[in-house]
Parts: C-alpha cells; structure tokens; sequence
C-alpha cells in the first residue's frame, strides 16, 4: 500500500511542535499503530483465534487539557477541524464520533476527563482494513488518560478503544484490532485467543514480506453487513447450544444441519480457526508456501460461505495469487472491499508489486494514484517496530510534572510479552 507523501508531521516531535499553530498549551504526544492480520477473519468476536501484527502505520495525537467543556479537534490528514461537547454524546456519523466516543467511553469507565485541545495526525489509510479507527482510539485513549492526568495498564487501554468503538461508533468489533496496536511486537505477529486474551509471539520469518494492496473499495463497517454476520454467528451459536462457534467442530454442523446462510458462516468460522492454528504452526515452521495455500483457503471461505468479498477484492486477490514470489494472498479485516494482503518472498516483494499494480485496475482514479508507485512492505521496515526501539510517545512538554511523567512513562513502556503465551486480561 503506498500513502502519497504527507503534508503534515508523523513524527512526535514534529506533531508537538505543530500543535502551537492551532493552539496554546503544552502538548504531550501519543501514538498507536494499524494492523494487518495474516489469517483468522471474522473469529475474534467468536471467541475464536487470529494472527495479527502491528505495522509501521500510526495515528498520532497530540494533546493538551484547555480548562472549558470542550473538546477542540484539528484533524490534519482529513484538514478538518471539530468542537465537540463534553457534556454530552452527540452522535456525528463520522470521525468525530471515535473522537466524542473515547472520551465518553472513558468517562463511563470512571477515568476521570478534562476538556482538552487535540491535533490528529495519521498516516494509517483509512477504509483499507488495516485498522486506521482502532489506531485512533488507542492513541486517543492515551491523550485523554494524561490530559486528566491519569493512567491505565495497556490491556485496559485495549479494552476503553474497543469500547468507545462499539458503545459510540456502533460497530459490534471484535477485540483484535485495538488489542494488537497496543500489543504488537516488532518481527513478530501475535497469536491471540480471544476467549482468554492470551497472546503468543510468533516471528514472522526474515524471507517473508507482506504486501498490503488496497483495492480501491472502501469499507465502512458502520454499513451493517459487519452487525449482521456477527449476529448470523451469534444465531449460529445459540441453534447449537454453545456459547460461541469458538465450541463448534465440522461433525457438530454436519450434524445440526443449520439453515443457510447460518450453515456457511459456521462453517467459515470453524474452519478459519483450524486454518490460524494451522497458519502460525506453518510459520513458525518457515513452511511459507503452507502458509500461502491457508490464505488462498481463508479467501475463498471469505467469498464463497462468509460472502464479505466483493468483485474487486476477489479479483485482486487472484491476481496476486498468480504473480511470481507470492505464496498466498486475501481480502483482509472486516471486509466488503479493503486490502488484500499477499505473502511474498522478501527478494521478490518490490517485483511482485509492480506486477501486481499493472495488472489491477482498480475503481477509482484516486486509487490508481495510490497504487502508482511500488512500495515493497519488507519485513522490518513493514512489520512495525512500537516501543521497543522506536521511542515511546514522548512528552513534548518540558515542564510536565515529575509524578505524572513517571507514571506516563511507566504506563507506556508496559510490558511486553516474550515467546511464551501471555494472559492480556481485560480491566
Ligand atoms: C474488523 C473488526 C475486528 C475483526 C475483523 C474481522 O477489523 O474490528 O474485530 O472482527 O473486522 O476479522
């Protein structure tokens, strides 16, 4: 996927020191990562198992409290600018509900809130599947949390962005996004069981590469198609006496014979998780073709029994399939329309999306710019590098008081989990 250049400052500092054209105050600085997720779609809400990991995409907020009810938005990438309420939701249909969202997610949790200024920065595309929202309230979480002065351990900053996504954005998601941009490891994707919350490392091999090609359809998972096969899965469930399809195997469905479409969601539910275990033994393996072929199998249950592809995501999808270096490739992330994302020998990745570009014709002129130039996502340039090396979110104010600028500190340089499984419990 390749993001024109930006007009505006995706670094920290950069971002701080911007701050001072829209507004007065000391900013503190946060930031949080987009995903993809290499398999294991449409499982988080079921319980189920996925195998995501952060990139080096990333929101970043910068922000400072303003001593008023209200909450002042300068969105950079999207030049816009909002002011919001705090005294009361007001639904907006479009992003300043992430925004008034996290805010009264936190609010609803107990943390206490303060009015605050706010300028937004991102360079995570926006309606490709790659999380762009999940990234924004993870690094909003963080703002509001230091503007108050307070602080949360990461699982809970999990949970608050997941939250303010679903109590006030109105998408019944699943945990994964906002859990892996709080979580992800660099070289490593994560895989998660999203009944526990426990979480292993896997590293994602030196000659892979991943390709994330967008195709030019957005996805909006407001739309309703998101909410409906959650509840198709949720029906599924219950037809079945489970608690989730997490339980179901392939001898229950044969067996309960379940009208469709609720037959085929189960059966994709069923089968993608036996493909994401299988999927992070392949890798941990170095059997990247195995890997491929379970992702060409997760495209086709996508289409054909989850029918969350469309015309253009299919077609992408096959075309990367053919082209040389690639061992697998499809849709990825909610779904109707996004990126499609291809594992490539790390050798071939800056071919292989050439090749691919030239041969997608996507629907829009604005996407075909997008697509213009290659961008090869190498593993370690793509698979995103969050607090480990790179530095944490940084304080930009240099006369931040001591006590809240140790616990920031501590909060933010929260654990991180080794090779083994780690619970990631929810507050
Ligand atoms: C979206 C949701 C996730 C997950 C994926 C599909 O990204 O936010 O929780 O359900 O779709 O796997």
């Amino acid at each position: 996927m390749v993001t024109p250049q930006s007009a505006f400052p995706l670094d920290p500092l950069g971002l701080g020191a911007g701050f001072a054209q829209y507004f007065s105050g000391r900013p503190l600085v946060f930031r949080a990562p987009g995903r993809i997720n290499l398999i294991g779609e449409h499982t988080d809400y079921c319980d189920g198992f996925v195998l995501p990991a952060a990139i080096n995409r990333h929101c970043l907020v910068a922000v400072a409290g303003n001593d008023q009810a209200v909450l002042r938005v300068r969105a950079l990438n999207l030049e816009t600018q909002a002011e919001i309420s705090c005294t009361q939701f007001v639904r907006s249909g479009d992003w300043r509900d992430y925004v008034a969202g996290v805010f009264f997610a936190l609010q609803g949790a107990g943390f206490p809130v303060v009015g605050c200024d706010l300028l937004i920065a991102s360079d995570v595309p926006m309606g490709a599947g790659v999380s762009s929202s999940a990234a924004l309230e993870v690094a909003l979480v963080q703002a509001f949390l230091a503007a108050a002065g307070a602080a949360t351990s990461q699982s809970a900053i999990a949970s608050l962005a997941r939250e303010a996504e679903r109590a006030f954005v109105g998408v019944p998601c699943g945990p994964m996004d906002q859990f892996i941009s709080v979580h992800g490891q660099a070289g490593h994707a994560l895989l998660l069981d999203c009944r526990n919350m426990e979480a292993r490392a896997a590293a994602i091999p030196a000659e892979a590469a991943f390709l994330v090609v967008d195709s030019g359809v957005k996805h909006k998972l407001t739309d309703g198609g998101y909410a409906q096969r959650r509840a198709d899965c949720e029906e599924a469930a219950r037809r079945l006496g489970l608690a989730a399809l997490r339980d179901a195997d392939e001898a229950m469905l044969a067996r309960a014979q379940l009208p469709p479409p609720l037959d085929k969601r189960a059966r994709h539910v069923v089968r993608e998780n036996a493909r994401c275990l299988a999927g992070v033994a392949a890798l941990e393996a170095g059997d990247l073709a195995g890997f491929g072929a379970l992702m060409r199998q997760s495209h086709e249950s996508l289409a054909h029994d989850f029918a969350v592809t469309c015309a253009e995501t299919d077609s992408l999808a096959q075309i990367c399939a053919q082209t040389p270096g690639v061992f697998g490739a499809r849709q990825m992330g909610g779904g109707f329309g996004g990126a499609v994302l291809a594992l490539v020998d790390a050798l071939a990745a800056e071919a292989a999306l050439a090749q691919i570009c030239a041969r997608y014709q996507p629907p829009g002129a604005r996407t075909r710019k997008a697509l213009s130039a290659p961008s090869p996502m190498a593993r370690g340039r793509f698979c995103h590098e969050q607090r480990r090396t790179a530095p944490p979110p940084q304080p930009v104010d240099r006369g931040m008081d001591a006590g809240l600028a140790a616990s920031l500190a501590k909060t933010l340089a929260g654990g991180r989990g080794g090779a083994r499984a780690r619970k990631f419990a929810d507050p």
